[in-house]
């Protein structure tokens, strides 16, 4: 591998064994082993390949864990009443429901629906408000792992210009203020508004791309220099079935990679850093309930 990856695969696994290590140990104290529900509606491959991931990660670690697969017919009200169900179960550490739900249930409201103790994906008004403070609750999970990810690679975020593209909720928008309030870098929010989106890119001292729209960022629309870290991630078909497929980013990697200092791959870079932020996210709601 080339020696400007951002290894978001490796790090996850130095992560994962830390996890690991701290499980073996609260079970020789006697102390609450972790667990993890997932909630997954319908059969959504990708879906399902992410919820996946993350049981496959919590068995790595000595997690326990939870999956509960709901057809896509299943209603709101009943979805609903299954998240107060593992709310209240005093067992089940850290909650989460996979997202995209089908169009008759509101996401919105489901994810505001699971208590803010027990939210690992940060999702949460609650949580998503405490970035803004000294004492931050749950952080979510993707932010969270860029910044965990830029971190171990000694990344001064300090001062530095990150340029944020993409401003969803799940992580445009909470990664702009993570990066702004916690680690006191000067932040661009861009978006589908934008005018002269490379204008901005173009300054960027670390890049942060979350659009979902592969190879958005092309090499002239970079610095020399610059730090680059990739959200995107999109199925492209390889046949006309859909059966097969290959996975790109938002980032043309190729040209861009020749000018970053450093840059994630798509896979192996920012996904694995989801996961990872999930687990310690898992371990802070199981100190924070049961000590
Ligand atoms: N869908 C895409 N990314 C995520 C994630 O991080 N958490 C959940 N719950 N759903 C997702």
């Amino acid at each position: 591998m080339s020696n400007n990856i951002l290894d978001g695969k490796r790090i996850a696994g130095e992560i994962h064994e830390e996890i690991a290590r701290i499980v073996a140990t609260r079970k020789t104290e006697g102390k609450k082993i972790p667990h993890l529900a997932a909630v997954l509606v319908g059969d959504d491959g990708a879906s399902q390949t992410y919820v996946n991931g993350k049981i496959k990660a919590c068995k790595k670690v000595g997690y326990e864990y939870t999956l509960l697969n709901f057809p896509a017919s299943i209603s709101e009200e009943k979805l609903l009443a299954q998240v107060d169900r593992l709310n209240e179960d005093p067992d089940i550490d850290g909650l989460i429901v996979q997202l995209p739900l089908p169009e008759h249930i509101s996401s919105t409201k489901v994810t505001e629906h699971i208590s803010p103790q027990k939210d690992v994906d940060g999702f949460t008004n609650l949580n998503y408000g405490r970035i803004t403070s000294k004492h931050p609750g749950l952080m979510p999970a993707t932010p969270y792992g860029i910044v965990e990810l830029l971190k171990r690679y000694d990344v001064m975020l300090k001062g530095a210009h990150c340029v944020m593209v993409g401003n969803s909720r799940t992580v445009g928008a909470p990664m702009s203020a993570i990066l702004s309030y916690q680690e006191n870098a000067t932040v661009t929010t861009c978006h589908i508004y934008t005018k002269d989106l490379a204008s901005f890119t173009r300054q960027a001292d670390v890049l942060i791309v979350a659009t979902g729209k592969p190879g958005l960022i092309t090499g002239d629309m970079v610095k020399d220099g610059v730090i680059v870290v990739d959200v995107g991630i999109t199925r492209i078909p390889t046949d006309a079935n859909e059966r097969g497929y290959y996975l790109k980013g938002d980032v043309e990697f190729e040209e861009v990679s020749k000018k970053a200092r450093l840059i994630t791959p798509v896979p192996g870079g920012v996904g694995p850093m989801t996961i990872a932020s999930l687990l310690l996210n898992t371990l802070k709601a199981t100190r924070l309930r049961a000590g």
